[in-house]
């Protein structure tokens, strides 16, 4: 697919990644509607991405939104008709990570990350499925994790939901065959970002966790709608861990028993 001229939405758009992916469809001539709810963040990305000569002025857009709240997914949507008069592709990179016993997390916390990586990308796909059916063209791109092919102990509701989330991008892949609406799922190892917090990142450090740069991310996901990519799973040897897992998921019981008690230090 040739991104030029395309009409984007980016969720997730301040992020570590999301600057990254939006500085380079901006280089690569698309329209971007940045989504976050932070009006500042989003008005800084906003000025810089115009002020670096990425695009033409009227080619970068933000919005300040929750995308955990029905309302606000409509909001979006209605922006990005009336600011770029259509949307071609959906990016859905807005996330929320929780890292704790999940005997002690809260409901609220709970409800929250499947409102934030599971229900808002579902339903931003709902709102905008009609029109790219009719157009016959569009890519919805879902981006997951590693997490959602192989669970992590203290990651419970995050796996889970980054579960939720591949299984969609199937089960939405098949049923849009032959519509022209494709359907693609980025699955990202760790990556450098204030996603992990300090915690986080101490663990891992002590567990030999590979991080990816946010840079490297944004041009997977870029080379992945370039060449109409179903999936991308990023980092060797994640790929491979991961069809181990599908195969023999008792062996990765045992391979994950170690790294799951030095992980556990360093949840409070
Ligand atoms: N970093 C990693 O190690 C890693 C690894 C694998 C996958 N991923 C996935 O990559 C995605 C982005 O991660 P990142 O590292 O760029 O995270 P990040 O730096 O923490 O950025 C998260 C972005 O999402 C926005 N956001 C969060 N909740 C939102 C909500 N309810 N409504 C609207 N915007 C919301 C944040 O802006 P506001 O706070 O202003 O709303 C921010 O723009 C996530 O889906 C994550 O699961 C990350």
């Amino acid at each position: 697919m040739n991104l030029g001229g395309k009409k984007v939405i980016l969720t997730g758009a301040t992020g570590g990644i999301g600057q990254e992916v939006a500085q380079a469809l901006v280089a690569k001539g698309t329209w971007v509607l940045l989504v976050g709810r932070n009006q500042v963040s989003l008005s800084i990305l906003e000025k810089s991405l115009k002020s670096e000569g990425y695009g033409s002025d009227r080619g970068v857009f933000s919005v300040s939104a929750d995308v955990s709240v029905e309302s606000q997914r409509q909001h979006i949507v209605e922006f990005a008709h009336g600011a770029m008069g259509g949307v071609d592709i959906l990016i859905n990179l807005a996330g929320a990570m929780s890292f704790t016993e999940f005997s002690e997390e809260s409901l609220e916390t709970t409800e929250q990350l499947f409102q934030s990586n599971v229900i808002a990308p579902m339903q931003l796909s709902r709102l905008l499925l009609p029109e790219m059916v009719e157009q016959g063209s569009g890519n919805i791109v879902n981006v997951g994790s590693i997490f959602g092919s192989i669970a992590f102990a203290w990651f419970t509701t995050y796996s889970s939901t980054k579960y939720a989330l591949r299984g969609f991008s199937e089960a939405l892949r098949r049923e849009l065959v032959d519509t022209g609406v494709e359907v693609t799922y980025i699955a990202p190892r760790a990556v450098s970002t204030p996603f992990n917090s300090e915690r986080m990142m101490e663990m891992c450090l002590a567990t030999d966790t590979e991080m990816d740069s946010p840079q490297e991310v944004a041009r997977q996901l870029i080379s992945a709608l370039e060449h109409g990519k179903k999936e991308r799973y990023l980092g060797f040897p994640e790929k491979l861990f991961v069809r181990i897992n599908n195969l023999f998921p008792r062996l990765v019981d045992m391979a994950l028993k170690g790294q799951n008690q030095i992980a556990k230090r360093y949840l409070k």
